[in-house]
């Protein structure tokens, strides 16, 4: 029997899935992550715990799995990205907590970039737009504001890591100080064309050289554990961060092939194969998962508030007592009876970004009900999702491609049938749920698998991915088209003050 053992470390849960060669679930455990919130706009992890949780979910998994580690041929990393951490390497101590992808503390150093003119070179050499989602201020941040931590990295005795490269560091007890392409390429501070470290991107933000990692290709030897971690010494040999993950563990390995995870925000991404382009609707260009030295790229766009939605109708709202319900209450009423929501709630993303925006329900009448509320709520993640699909298949035909002809879907709202069927209506095109919608978890095991042997090729991996689930289009383009435009005219409602 082969096992691949995949650690899933998300911003709100550590998770290890233990899969077989065909990529089935043999075993799983998952443990919650503490969230700290020092103050509005900061969003902090204990690097502790996040290594903590992450450990002991491994070995839970393997316990429930009945094996033990010397039985995994080998293991796979995915995770929250741009999440920033700084140690010392001698003690292995991290110098703050962890500063989360949401945190925005690092805004000003971004707006001060803007301002200068910088945004357009850094969005040639990384592809993305000046923004303090990304690594590289927060990483600034950490050096400016922690005492003594500059000067310490100048004397070359600290490390910087995202989470996959902190996990690298405790499994291996400090021998290997590593990153994959993937997840260096959510830094702000990687030049994607050349897959590495940019000179003058470090210069600019003042970090030291010498604070970070190698990089790798996402299917590659980052090391071994030490045998003491997890029982016996197992290789690690596949790493990415968790939404190039996923976009692997769907099999999208050809340019224009997309999926959408439907979390609590949206990750749409589209593989766009070896050309590098920057988007010209409002999306990121980011490395997709790499096999090999040969840079691949992705689009990605995404959805701040998705599945956030329905927590709103249950706290904010009160509509209903479980997010389970959410399905049944929207189902209780034919349409959304005209009425349109924008989730705004922090802001609008991609393809819209404004930061002012804030969310409104248009449309009501006497005749609405709390259900018709529920079922826009539900169908704004879609609608949000397809204006998305719209701007990657403007891209995509801008570059000379053609627009996306099938969505591939995962995350937990992707189980609700009625969503799916009405992205698929709004979409025009096919929108497809695999029979494993573990994906991000499952993306990491292939690349693992690909490193050692277990699969040979792309083409294999592709051969294993299986659909459970079509919902194809019900609707006609007039339709759909006259849906998109309603919600439009909602958006700019967003902004109208
Ligand atoms: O870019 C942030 C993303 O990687 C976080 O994903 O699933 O941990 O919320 P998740």
């Amino acid at each position: 029997m082969t096992y691949l053992l995949a650690l899933d470390q998300g911003t709100s849960s550590s998770r290890t899935i233990v899969f077989d060669r065909q990529g089935a679930i043999v075993a799983q455990a998952q443990r919650e992550l503490p969230q700290i919130y020092p103050r509005p706009g900061h969003v902090e992890h204990d690097p502790m715990q996040i290594w903590g949780t992450q450990l002991a979910t491994a070995q839970e998994a393997l316990k429930a799995a009945g094996i033990s580690a010397s039985q995994v041929t080998s293991l796979g990393i995915t995770n929250q990205r741009e999440t920033t951490i700084i140690w010392n390497r001698k003690t292995g101590q991290p110098i703050h907590n962890a500063l989360v992808w949401q945190d925005r503390r690092a805004e000003p150093v971004c707006a001060q970039l803007r301002a200068d003119g910088h945004a357009e070179r850094i969005q040639q050499k990384t592809g993305l737009l000046v923004d303090a989602y990304f690594s590289g201020t927060k990483l600034q941040w950490l050096l400016d504001h922690v005492p003594g931590a500059r000067a310490a990295a100048e004397r070359g005795e600290l490390a910087f890591g995202t989470v996959d490269t902190w996990l690298v560091w405790q499994l291996t007890q400090g021998q290997r100080h590593v990153t994959d392409v993937s997840n260096a390429s959510r830094t702000m501070l990687f030049n994607v064309h050349s897959n590495t470290w940019d000179q003058e991107l470090l210069d600019l933000l003042n970090i030291p050289r010498s604070l970070m990692p190698e990089v790798q290709p996402s299917a590659s030897h980052f090391g071994d554990t030490a045998a003491q971690v997890l029982g016996a010494a197992i290789h690690i040999g596949g790493m990415a961060g968790d939404q190039q993950s996923a976009l692997f563990g769907q099999a999208c390995f050809a340019p224009g092939m997309a999926k959408n995870t439907y979390g609590t925000g949206c990750f749409m991404l589209m593989h766009t194969g070896t050309q590098f382009h920057p988007s010209r609707n409002g999306l990121l260009t980011t490395s997709a998962a790499q096999t090999d030295s040969q840079a691949q790229f992705a689009l990605e766009g995404s959805v701040f508030v998705g599945g956030a939605v329905v927590q709103w109708l249950r706290d904010g709202l009160r509509a209903i007592e479980h997010s389970g319900q959410v399905q049944q209450l929207a189902e209780s009423v034919p349409d959304s009876g005209g009425v349109m929501m924008v989730p705004a709630f922090t802001g609008l993303g991609a393809p819209y970004w404004d930061a002012d925006a804030r969310g409104t329900i248009t449309g009501l009448t006497r005749g609405t009900t709390v259900a018709h509320i529920a079922r826009a709520a539900l169908e704004s993640i879609a609608y949000q999702s397809a204006a998305l699909l719209q701007a990657m298949s403007l891209d995509a035909v801008a570059n000379g491609g053609q627009p996306v002809s099938e969505l591939r879907v995962d995350g937990g709202a992707s189980v609700n049938n009625l969503l799916m069927q009405f992205q698929a209506d709004l979409l025009g095109i096919p929108v497809v749920r695999p029979a494993c919608v573990e994906t991000t978890a499952l993306g990491a095991a292939y690349l693992a698998g690909l490193t050692t042997g277990i699969y040979q090729n792309s083409e294999e991996l592709s051969a294993l991915w299986k659909a459970e689930r079509r919902f194809m289009p019900t609707q006609d383009k007039a339709r759909a088209d006259a849906l998109m435009a309603r919600w439009e005219q909602a958006v700019r409602q967003t902004t109208a003050r």
